[in-house]
């Protein structure tokens, strides 16, 4: 990544994020190319990072969408994204999003319980419209990553046991709203073991030619997200490997496969860019203040999650500090106990792997308004979300105080 982070912080202050869409195209590009031999669709998880820039960026180099909530099924159709590449997930979808999902006519519902399935064929009665359904299964496989974004267990609140996504598909078929589609699962994310997800791929693929046996045929097959990626070392899935080992899964099915990242795309590709305030000691506790907090990146405080962090000055005289925000909780850090170097007022820090999780879940706790976002592409930088002013953030409430 070739950014730099000074005359970006000088043209557009700080706290910012910033995205390489050059790494964008190359992480999708890699795993598009992964599974040249087959029909395959890379439905990006637009959750990860919604930006509509970035979303058109994909769009644009044939991606699709995966989204939890019409929002994001909007936001992928806004920026070009053929219906037909829409997938629709999520286990609480509201009757006016499902309504409007049809309406829309993307490529299928992806459907997470029994009571929802009742709910999509009565509402697409009413529209006299054929819902496109594809089911959630829960294989009931470990993926041995962090508990809070670990979802492929039976005790997490995602998808469907077999023997109900059986009962479901037979639904399906009887139904004139109904037309099975696809099969899905998605057991968890920053996935570092190919293991799980080849468990989970076969439960999936027997499922497949269980229903066929019965002449249910499926048309797509979505192995869901998931694909770790470097915070600190770890040891990455080879995409190849992956996209291989589902491609023996699948041996004999003719379906067109679908897999749904979205930290492999952005993630790596997206810095954090924040600015010290003060150092300060209490005790015998250093800590270094930054004006970037957890409302703008709160993976540290919810997950407890690494992530790399240089301070962008020569000092090399490095002490153990505390990373912290202004932001009025014990829990606003980006790093605990951690080795950096003296610091200076307006050094920059650059808290790097965040283009993932970052902006998608940032809030305006303490009123505070969102950061800039902004694009490099061909060594070029680009605006693609300006910062969130005050008046921006009352607008919505200003009315009721007259
Ligand atoms: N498909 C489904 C159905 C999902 O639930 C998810 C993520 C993905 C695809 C994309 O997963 P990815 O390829 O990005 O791992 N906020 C957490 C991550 C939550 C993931 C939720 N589901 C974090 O910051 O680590």
């Amino acid at each position: 990544m070739n950014i730099d982070f000074k005359t970006l912080a000088e043209k557009y202050q700080t706290p910012y994020y910033v995205y390489d869409f050059d790494h964008i195209t190359k992480q999708y590009e890699e795993l598009k190319s992964s599974f040249r031999a087959r029909k395959s669709l890379i439905a990006y998880a637009v959750k990860a990072n919604s930006n509509l820039s970035v979303i058109k960026h994909l769009a644009d180099l044939g991606a699709g969408a995966d989204c939890v909530s019409i929002g994001e099924v909007k936001r992928a159709l806004k920026v070009g994204i053929p219906s037909y590449k829409i997938i629709f997930s999520g286990v609480g979808k509201s009757d006016d999003e499902i309504t409007q999902a049809l309406e829309l006519d993307i490529l299928m519902i992806n459907v997470e319980s029994a009571a929802e399935l009742n709910r999509v064929e009565d509402i697409a009665k009413n529209l006299g419209k054929i819902a496109r359904i594809s089911i959630r299964v829960n294989p009931n496989i470990d993926p041995k990553t962090h508990p809070y974004i670990s979802t492929g267990l039976h005790e997490n609140k995602f998808g469907v046991d077999i023997d109900t996504a059986k009962r479901m598909y037979i639904q399906c078929k009887n139904s004139e709203f109904l037309e099975p589609t696809g099969i899905h699962c998605h057991i968890g994310s920053q996935l570092t073991q190919l293991q799980p997800i080849k468990d989970a791929v076969k439960i999936v693929a027997e499922l497949v030619k269980n229903l066929k046996a019965i002449k249910i045929d499926l048309s797509f097959m979505d192995v869901g997200g998931g694909l770790g990626i470097i915070y600190d070392n770890e040891k990455l899935i080879d995409t190849y490997e992956y996209s291989q080992s589902i491609l023996d899964a699948m041996f004999g099915l003719d379906v067109t496969v679908v897999c749904e990242p979205g930290r492999f795309i952005v993630g790596n590709s997206g810095v954090f860019v924040t600015k010290v305030l003060y150092e300060k000691v209490n005790g015998n506790k250093r800590f270094v203040i930054v004006d970037g907090a957890m409302n703008d990146l709160i993976r540290p405080a919810l997950y407890n999650a690494y992530h790399k962090i240089e301070v962008l000055n020569d000092n090399k005289n490095l002490s153990d500090c505390n990373l912290v925000g202004p932001v009025c909780e014990s829990g606003d850090f980006f790093a605990k106990n951690i080795q950096l170097p003296q610091t200076n007022h307006n050094d920059l820090v650059a808290i790097y792997s965040a283009g993932a999780y970052g902006f998608t879940m940032a809030s305006n706790y303490n009123t505070r308004g969102r950061v800039a976002e902004i694009a490099v592409l061909n060594g070029q930088d680009r605006l693609i979300r300006r910062r969130e002013t005050f008046e921006d953030l009352i607008a919505l409430e200003e009315e009721f105080i007259k």
